[in-house]
C-alpha cells in the first residue's frame, strides 16, 4: 500500500474515538466522520494504531446510523468528531470508550450507568488566531483541522457557550492590533464565575499598541482578566476582577488556562455522582485534583487528601498598571492540600496546605515524586482566599 493511495472501502464498525473502521489489506483503516454501512472512496494516509489513517474523498453510500451534522464546519473543523452520529450511536460510542478504559485497568464495565447527555455548552476553549502577512487578507480564528495544523476560520460554533463565541468573533476583528503581519497566537477562553478569562500565547511579547488594544478589548467585552504568555513567561496584561470559580460553594482562584470541566452542567453531574458514590467513605484521596472540583465537594463530609502535579509559572507585574486589579495570584509551595469541613453546615470547607506525614488512618506510602513539586495557587487555596457562598 503506498501513501496517498485511493481505495474503495466499506465501513464496518466504530473505533475508540468514534471514527469508522474499514478493513484493507488485512489491517484496519480509521476513517473520521464515517459510520458503519458507509461505502467510501478514501485516501490512505499515515500509520495509526496498528493500521492506517484514511481520509474520505467521496461517500458512495450512507450507513443507517448517519445523522445530519448541525454545524456548517463539521467534517473540516477538528473541534467536533461525532456530529454525524444519531443519538443512539453517539451514546454507544461514548459508552464504548468508557467501558474500554475501565476494562484496561481491571474494573468491571458493568458499573457504568446509562449515559446522561447535557446540552452542548463548553465554558472553555483554545482557539488559534492568525494574522496573514498580506494586508488584504482577513484574520482567521478557530480550531485546527483534525490531525492537521491548518486553522478553520469558524463563523459559528454550536458547542461553545454563546458569550465565549462573541469574544472569539471580536478577537478576529482586533487581530491586526494584537499581532504583527504573519503573526499567530493561541487564545484560551474560560468562562469563570468572575467573567471571561483570556490567555493569549504567542512567540512574541506584546507590543505597547497590542497592550492598549487589549485594554480596550477587555472593557468592551467585559473580560475579567487578560494574560499574555510568551516563552514560558506570563505577563498579566490586566485583571479587572479577581478570577474565581465556585466549587461546591468555595471561590477558588483560577490560574490562566487552568483545567475546568468543559461544561458546567456535566460538572454538576460528576460532582453529584462522586458525592453519592463515596461521600462518607474515608480516607478520601483526590490524586488528580486540579482546581479541586471533587476535593471541595468531598470535603463537605470529612477530610480529603488532594494532590496536584502542576505548578503555575510566576506572573510578572501587570503590564498595564492602571488597569490591574491587584497582585497576581501565584507562588504556591505545597505538594498537597487537605480539606476538612468542620464548621456548621452553611460554611465552606476549610483547606490548608501541608507537608506533614499522613495522619492515622490515611495511607502511609510515600507520595510519588511528582506530588512533591510545587503546586499552583489553584491547588492550594488558603483560608484567607476562601469566601463563603452567598
Ligand atoms: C483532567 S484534570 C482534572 C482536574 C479535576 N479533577 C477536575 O475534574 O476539575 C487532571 C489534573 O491532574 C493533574 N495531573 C496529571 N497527572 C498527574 C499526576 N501524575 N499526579 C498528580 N496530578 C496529575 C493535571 O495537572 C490536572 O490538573
Amino acid at each position: 500500500m503506498s501513501p496517498d493511495e485511493l481505495v474503495e472501502l466499506s465501513v464496518e464498525s466504530f473505533g475508540a474515538r468514534g471514527d469508522g473502521i474499514a478493513q484493507h489489506g488485512g489491517e484496519p483503516v480509521f476513517l473520521p466522520f464515517s459510520v458503519p454501512g458507509d461505502r467510501v472512496r478514501a485516501r490512505l494516509g499515515a500509520r495509526r494504531g496498528g493500521g492506517r489513517e484514511g481520509r474520505v474523498v467521496d461517500r458512495l453510500a450512507s450507513g443507517l446510523e448517519r445523522a445530519d451534522p448541525p454545524c456548517r464546519h463539521f467534517g473540516v473543523c477538528g473541534g467536533c468528531a461525532l456530529q454525524h452520529l444519531g443519538a443512539s450511536s453517539y451514546q454507544a460510542v461514548k459508552l464504548g470508550v468508557l467501558r474500554t478504559a475501565l476494562e484496561r485497568v481491571g474494573i468491571d464495565p458493568g458499573v457504568v450507568e446509562p449515559l446522561r447527555v447535557v446540552p452542548p455548552a463548553r465554558r472553555r476553549a483554545r482557539v488559534g488566531l492568525v494574522r496573514p502577512g498580506h494586508p488584504l487578507l482577513p484574520a482567521r480564528i478557530g480550531f485546527r483541522e483534525r490531525f492537521r495544523h491548518e486553522l478553520v476560520d469558524i463563523t459559528e460554533c454550536l458547542i461553545l457557550e454563546a458569550p465565549l463565541f462573541v469574544v472569539v468573533t471580536r478577537l478576529r476583528q482586533v487581530a491586526a492590533d494584537l499581532l504583527p503581519p504573519g503573526g499567530s497566537a493561541e487564545a484560551t477562553l474560560t468562562r469563570t464565575d468572575s467573567g471571561i478569562d483570556l490567555l493569549i500565547e504567542a512567540a512574541e511579547q506584546p507590543a505597547l499598541g497590542a497592550l492598549e488594544a487589549l485594554a480596550a478589548f477587555a472593557e468592551e467585552c467585559d473580560l475579567a482578566r487578560i494574560v499574555w504568555r510568551s516563552s514560558g513567561e506570563e505577563i498579566p496584561v490586566l485583571e479587572r476582577r479577581p478570577v474565581r470559580v465556585l466549587l461546591s460553594g468555595v471561590a477558588v482562584p483560577v490560574p490562566p488556562g487552568a483545567f475546568l470541566q468543559a461544561s458546567r452542567a456535566a460538572e454538576m453531574i460528576l460532582v453529584e455522582e462522586v458525592l453519592s458514590g463515596i461521600a462518607s467513605l474515608r480516607p478520601a484521596l483526590d490524586l488528580f485534583a486540579g482546581l479541586g472540583t471533587f476535593a471541595f465537594t468531598l470535603a463537605q463530609a470529612g477530610p480529603v487528601h488532594a494532590v496536584e502535579a502542576r505548578s503555575a509559572p510566576p506572573l510578572r507585574s501587570p503590564a498595564l498598571p492602571w488597569a490591574g486589579h491587584g497582585s497576581p495570584s501565584s507562588g504556591a509551595t505545597s505538594s498537597a492540600i487537605r480539606c476538612r469541613r468542620n464548621g456548621p453546615p452553611a460554611m465552606p470547607p476549610r483547606c490548608s496546605t501541608h507537608r506533614a506525614p499522613a495522619p492515622p488512618g490515611w495511607p502511609r506510602h510515600s507520595p510519588p515524586p511528582h506530588s512533591t513539586r510545587s503546586l499552583p495557587s489553584h491547588a492550594t487555596p488558603r483560608p484567607s482566599r476562601v469566601t463563603p457562598p452567598n
